[in-house]
């Protein structure tokens, strides 16, 4: 699988991505923000297939700068996985715009930043699997989720039109969308309303990052070579009953 960066690789799913990765063969970039130890832990655990860079992608600049230390250091790159995200749920009415840019610039921007400089890299190997991690609410938002499913939507669009773009060149661009996953992004929602998403989900239950993982993995794979522009939704039925 050669050489795979994954943004976001401190959270939730970016760890479950980085194992998956690992386990397919991958030696895998973990990018971090401000929680060194779940990278550290997973080097810990995994050895040196694992290195761990600290950035901070709502900058361009700082995206820019991670993926080409990468192609310097390993003179290629075959994966990236943009898994860094947040969420900042409020009734617009009482939103600041603020906080609809902020979440632009780390939810969309930093991805198209970091697809933005491995795009060269991946042309010259005429090779290249981008996967960006999108929601479901960018189909079935909740109440409160304009500024996420808005930021969520764009990316699936850029995915799309990307892929449009580098499918000449040998490069799939695909988005997984998943529901609501046991990690600490989606405690606050779990808690306040998790007997109505279990109740509205046709397995009955929410996703582990796991499962999410090998839906990553899955698309980064060259068995994957001949699915691009989509978005595979891993949500356990949400909002299908
Ligand atoms: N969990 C869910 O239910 C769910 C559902 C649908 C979609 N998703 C999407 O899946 C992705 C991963 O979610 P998760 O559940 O793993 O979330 P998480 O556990 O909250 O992890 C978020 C990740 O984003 C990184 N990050 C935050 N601010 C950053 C910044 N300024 N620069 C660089 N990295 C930054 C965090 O790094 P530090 O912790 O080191 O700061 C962390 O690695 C996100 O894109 C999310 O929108 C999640």
């Amino acid at each position: 699988m050669g050489i795979a960066l994954v943004t976001g690789a401190s959270g939730g799913i970016g760890r479950a991505v980085v194992r998956a990765l690992v386990r397919g063969g991958a030696t895998v970039v973990a990018q971090y923000h401000a929680h060194r130890d779940p990278v550290d832990a997973l080097r810990a655990e995994l050895g040196e297939r694992v290195i761990v860079e600290q950035a901070d992608l709502r900058d361009p600049v700082a995206a820019t700068r991670l993926v080409d230390g990468v192609v310097a250091r390993f003179g290629a790159l075959q994966v990236l996985v943009n898994g860094a995200g947040a969420i900042r749920d409020d009734l617009l009415a009482v939103a600041e715009i603020e906080d609809f840019r902020a979440l632009l610039d780390l939810n969309y921007l930093a991805a198209v930043a970091c697809a933005r400089a491995a795009v060269r890299p991946m042309m010259r190997q005429r090779f290249g699997r981008i996967v960006n991690l999108s929601s479901v609410a960018a189909h079935v938002p909740g109440r409160g989720q304009s500024n996420y499913a808005g930021t969520k939507g764009a990316l699936e669009a850029f995915t799309r039109a990307l892929a449009v773009e580098l499918g000449p060149k040998g490069i799939t661009v695909n988005a997984v969308a998943p529901g609501v996953i046991e990690t600490a992004m989606s405690e606050e929602i779990r808690a306040l309303a998790g007997d109505s998403i279990r109740e509205r989900t046709a397995l009955g239950r929410f996703g582990t990052a796991a499962e999410v993982a090998a839906a990553v993995a899955f698309l980064a794979s060259e068995e994957a070579g001949f699915i691009t522009g989509q978005t595979l939704r891993v949500d356990g039925g949400f909002k299908l009953r």
